[in-house]
């Protein structure tokens, strides 16, 4: 079978990207990207390409080429299903915030919309695609939803598991290390996992497009971002040894990452890692496995968000313990709010946690960061709930120029690696700021000693400085 028409149903950092690049790739197939939020729509459709909601370096190419060719953005939901004969689902699948689960599973209510949602407007036979990271065994939820209601129309449920970074979006769609497809391992599911395998082959290496059972798929996403937050959680609990031995994290990492076992990636000890995904996914997978009565099992994936929490806080507390054990009334700078480089995604990022403590300690902080929107921030530290919103207008401010927000301050700390606070004149940065001026470096980005020679304090993540 031959896909002609595709429809995505959610347009976010997954949808929205992957969407573009599957329509740049191929484009003979019509990609309709769908969403009920219509401002993000109108942010998609914008004559300017710059203000699309999602920043990802090469994003606004591949969407200015491929928009209103073959790649089309749209509110109506309904006509995009009717239209498709393959559908993907997209939408938000966060940590439930209410109920059984509240605090570990994921909240599925947007998908259950979906796929009933497919099911009412349906005519004919549909390939429905997971791309959004699910609990194994999903898919017999949305087979159960789909066959129920959809008058006896024929559903094939793959999972298609997208492990895009943000940041590298772009490439990593473009080139991925890997494409994943799972379905039933029947005539028909197996008809479907080729349909599917036809649109990545268009640019991926057949090579790279594994196929598997729909439940080894689904796990798979899951088990993919517990590894890699796993690494970050290990690394950074090195850095606090570190910190009391005078080994350095960075040579620890160089030394142990030169095993081709173990690889160099994904081992820079930081403020803690942060992202909607990483998060959520193990808290998942820890309430998927206790579910089962596996005790051991959740509690081992666990202690790498109890790890992550402590990495965050832990920065929080090495700020004011050098602060002579007082930020109150203190100004602090942070550079960079996002959760990583290159992207204007705030969500889980440390940068809020970091900032929550210092506000409870009545420290005014100002931030700076390159891509994040003033709004945005405030609605980071607002759904905290720890105090008032007026209070966190209050206390916290956003600027516009780094220099600015760092004058006055006692300490500045880099919250994001964004490649411009390395190439800043921190001369005149130390020249602003009362003294003795602090640099916290929560990225380990900064030249240390470049920064000393200067007259700064400089405290970074795993030295024992
Ligand atoms: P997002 O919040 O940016 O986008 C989801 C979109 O779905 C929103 O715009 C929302 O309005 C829309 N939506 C929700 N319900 C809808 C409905 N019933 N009909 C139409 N639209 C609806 O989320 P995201 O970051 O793109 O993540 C989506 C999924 O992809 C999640 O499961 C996530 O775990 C997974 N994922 C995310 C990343 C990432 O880097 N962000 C990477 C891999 C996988
Ligand atoms: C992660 C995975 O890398 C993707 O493969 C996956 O598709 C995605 O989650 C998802 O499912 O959402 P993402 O969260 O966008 O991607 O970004 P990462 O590059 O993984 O970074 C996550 C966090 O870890 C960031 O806060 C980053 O700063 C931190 N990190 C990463 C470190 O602190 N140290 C490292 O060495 C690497």
């Amino acid at each position: 079978m031959k896909v002609q028409n595709i429809c995505c149903i959610g347009a976010g950092y997954v949808g929205g990207p992957t969407m573009a690049v599957i329509a740049k790739k191929c484009p003979d197939i019509k990609v309709t990207v769908v969403d009920i939020n219509q401002e993000r729509i109108a942010a998609w459709n914008d004559e300017n390409v710059d203000n699309i909601p999602v920043y990802e370096p090469g994003l606004s190419a591949v969407v200015a080429e491929a928009r209103g060719r073959n790649l089309f953005f749209s509110t109506d939901v309904d006509k995009a299903i009717d239209e498709a004969e393959m559908i993907f689902i997209s939408v938000n699948t966060p940590t439930k915030t209410y109920g059984e689960g509240k605090g570990q599973a994921a909240d599925l209510k947007w998908i259950e919309l979906c796929a009933r949602q497919i099911a009412r407007v349906a005519k004919g036979d549909k390939i429905v695609v997971e791309k959004s990271t699910l609990p194994v065994r999903t898919a017999s939820t949305l087979k159960d939803i789909l066959t129920h209601t959809g008058d006896g129309l024929s559903f094939q449920i793959l999972s298609n598991p997208e492990f895009l970074a943000e940041g590298t979006a772009v490439e990593d769609l473009m080139d991925p290390d890997r494409v994943l497809i799972g379905g039933d391992q029947t005539p028909e599911g197996l008809n479907a996992i080729q349909a599917l395998v036809d649109v990545y082959a268009r640019w991926v290496p057949k090579d790279k497009i594994l196929t598997t059972n729909v439940w080894s798929s689904e796990l798979s996403k899951l088990t993919a971002n517990a590894y890699l937050a796993q690494r970050v959680s290990s690394i950074n609990s090195l850095s606090e040894l570190c910190e009391f031995t005078e080994a350095d994290i960075n040579e620890v990492a160089r030394a142990i990452g030169t095993d081709s076992r173990i690889g160099p990636k994904f081992l820079k000890a930081s403020v803690g890692f942060g992202g909607s995904c990483f998060q959520k996914d193990i808290l998942n997978l820890v309430y998927i496995s206790r579910s089962y009565g596996l005790n051991e099992v959740a509690d081992y994936w666990e202690q790498v968000i109890i790890m992550n929490d402590h990495q965050k806080r832990r920065f929080a507390k090495k700020i004011i313990k050098n602060l002579y054990n007082t930020v109150s009334g203190k100004k602090i700078a942070f550079l960079g709010w996002a959760f990583k480089k290159d992207t204007n995604d705030t969500r889980e990022s440390a940068a809020i946690y970091v900032a929550d403590h210092l506000l409870n300690e009545q420290s005014f902080i100002e931030t700076y960061d390159p891509k994040v929107k003033k709004e945005q921030v405030y609605t980071d530290l607002d759904y905290l709930g720890s105090r008032s919103s007026e209070e966190n207008r209050k206390n916290l401010t956003v600027g516009t120029d780094p220099y600015k927000v760092c004058e006055g301050a006692h300490a500045v700390a880099v919250l994001t690696e964004w490649d411009e606070f390395k190439t800043y004149d921190w001369k005149r940065i130390y020249d602003g700021m009362l003294k003795p001026a602090h640099v916290f470096d929560g990225r380990n980005i900064l030249d240390k000693e470049a920064l000393r020679s200067i007259g700064f304090q400089v405290h970074a993540i795993g030295t024992a400085d």
